[in-house]
């Protein structure tokens, strides 16, 4: 009889311990913790948080994946501070930050927040966002004190906002990985650039452009495809809070990413329930005429000619010039300023970069060609904003750099380029 107590407990300790297996928990608090080994799990079983090795490395990370597909790491935590043996914990520290600890105690990673949180926890949520928020019932995203959504690794998932935190400064953007064996930082990030107005996304290796969409024009993003849009649609916030844009998944089921690879290649990936695998459905830059700058200044790529490389209406080869490998063109003849010059409509092609543009929000097509007509630095201009028939009135000077052309369905764009009256008719 003495024994009953004793396995009591015992037996419903066994019991309580296996249901904590079976609903593995979307959350920790100042109490619980995760070891490597353990794992937490989004109540729709959708992403898992935990300790992995990628590839052939040895080394753990703190990092989410797809439950479905555990080799997909969207997001990880101590990128560039691997820990190097089984003994990494993450906790809930006293003053509310979430902390990576290594097993002499030191932290590895933390979320480094320094406001006062009373009643701290830290949620895994079924949009892959591990968000930290002060009292569970303050869980709306305006009440969040850190997410991983606003720190990306390689990869964009549907909801998560790339751009500017106008208020802050801080700047979401994706970091390729190193390697498959190595999620520190790679040679590329893919940016959302306003420095020059007008957003356009980027791909950069270090400081060096290598790829560039044209200019948001209230609708789209020059030249790029409207095909991934039958899946999921393109958002754009503007406001005095932020600049940013995500993408929002139509169909909810679709499970999509866009990664930025470790050759610098952005793809957009569908999982594919049937044959258990991601299906591509894009990748960019996907031609040579998308390596910024391939031909030079004032020059059109266009890929389906051979050479690729042309020279805008009313420009030359200049002296350097070689037909695989372009180092741009200059004006043919000095313009007549006296009213020899007129514009030229260069149809379904990506805008030249925004380097020397000046921008008018409030002026039609018209002022905006007089504008132009009237400034002699002026070499272009077109509609900033493509919504409700064009508005807008944007300039550029100088060289005219980056452009292409580009099939229908991709984002094109027109402009209205300065040539002398009687090299009208340029086409590509
Ligand atoms: C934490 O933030 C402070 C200031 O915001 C910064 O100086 C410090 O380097 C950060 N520490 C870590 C470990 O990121
Ligand atoms: C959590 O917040 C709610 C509403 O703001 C409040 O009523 C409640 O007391 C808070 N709980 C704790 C434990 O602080
Ligand atoms: C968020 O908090 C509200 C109010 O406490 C609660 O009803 C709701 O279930 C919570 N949602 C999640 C996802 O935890
Ligand atoms: C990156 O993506 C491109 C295009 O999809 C692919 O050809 C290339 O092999 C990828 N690179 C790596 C390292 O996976
Ligand atoms: C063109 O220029 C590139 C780089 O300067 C050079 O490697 C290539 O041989 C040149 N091609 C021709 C046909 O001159
Ligand atoms: C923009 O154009 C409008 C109409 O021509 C003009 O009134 C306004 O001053 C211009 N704004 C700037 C900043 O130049
Ligand atoms: C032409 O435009 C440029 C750039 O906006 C400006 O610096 C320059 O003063 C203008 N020139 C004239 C003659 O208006
Ligand atoms: C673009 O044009 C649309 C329709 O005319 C207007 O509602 C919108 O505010 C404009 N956007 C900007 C940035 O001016």
């Amino acid at each position: 009889m003495k024994s009953l107590p004793f396995s009591y407990c015992f037996i419903s300790f066994i019991f309580f311990a296996s249901i904590n297996l079976l609903l593995a928990a979307d959350n920790i608090t100042p109490d619980v913790s995760i070891q490597d080994g353990e794992t937490l799990i989004s109540s729709a079983q959708r992403f898992e948080l935990g300790f992995f090795s990628p590839g052939n490395s040895k080394n753990r990370y703190l990092g989410i994946w797809y439950k479905k597909s555990p080799e997909t790491v969207v997001w990880v935590a101590n990128r560039n501070n691997p820990i190097l043996d089984s003994n990494g914990v993450l906790s809930i520290s006293e003053n509310g930050n979430l902390v990576l600890l290594s097993n002499t105690k030191s932290i590895v990673w933390s979320s480094n927040i320094s406001v006062n949180v009373e009643n701290p926890v830290a949620q895994l949520l079924d949009t892959g966002n591990f968000v930290l928020m002060d009292n569970f019932s303050r869980n709306s995203s305006e009440n969040y004190l850190w997410q991983s959504f606003d720190y990306p690794s390689d990869i964009q998932l549907p909801g998560m906002k790339l751009g500017w935190n106008l208020k802050t400064g801080l700047e979401r953007y994706l970091t390729s990985w190193k390697s498959a064996d190595d999620p520190s930082s790679g040679d590329f990030t893919f940016r959302f650039d306003i420095n020059y107005f007008l957003p356009e996304l980027v791909i950069y290796r270090g400081s060096m452009k290598m790829a560039r969409s044209g200019p948001w024009n209230g609708v789209f993003f020059g030249g790029v495809p409207s095909s991934p849009s039958l899946i999921f649609q393109l958002v754009m916030v503007h406001n005095q809070d932020e600049y940013s844009y995500w993408y929002e998944s139509f169909n909810n089921p679709v499970v999509m990413l866009a990664k930025l690879n470790q050759s610098g290649m952005k793809q957009w990936q569908i999982w594919n329930e049937r044959s258990h695998k991601w299906d591509l459905v894009y990748s960019a830059p996907e031609d040579e005429c998308r390596h910024y700058g391939h031909c030079g200044a004032n020059t059109v790529c266009c890929v389906k000619k051979t050479p690729i490389c042309e020279c805008l209406k009313g420009f030359k080869p200049n002296s350097q010039y070689n037909q695989t490998s372009s180092k741009g063109c200059v004006r043919s003849s000095s313009l007549d300023w006296e009213g020899g010059d007129r514009f030229t409509k260069v149809e379904g092609i990506k805008l030249p970069d925004l380097i020397d543009v000046s921008l008018n929000e409030s002026m039609s097509l018209k002022e905006c060609q007089a504008k132009c007509f009237s400034n002699c630095s002026c070499t272009a201009y077109t509609n900033s904003n493509a919504t409700g028939g064009g508005s807008g009135c944007l300039m550029w000077f100088g060289d005219l750099i980056d452009i292409r052309t580009v099939a229908e369905n991709r984002g094109t764009q027109d402009i209205y380029l300065r040539v002398l009256a009687s090299e009208l008719g340029y086409s590509c």
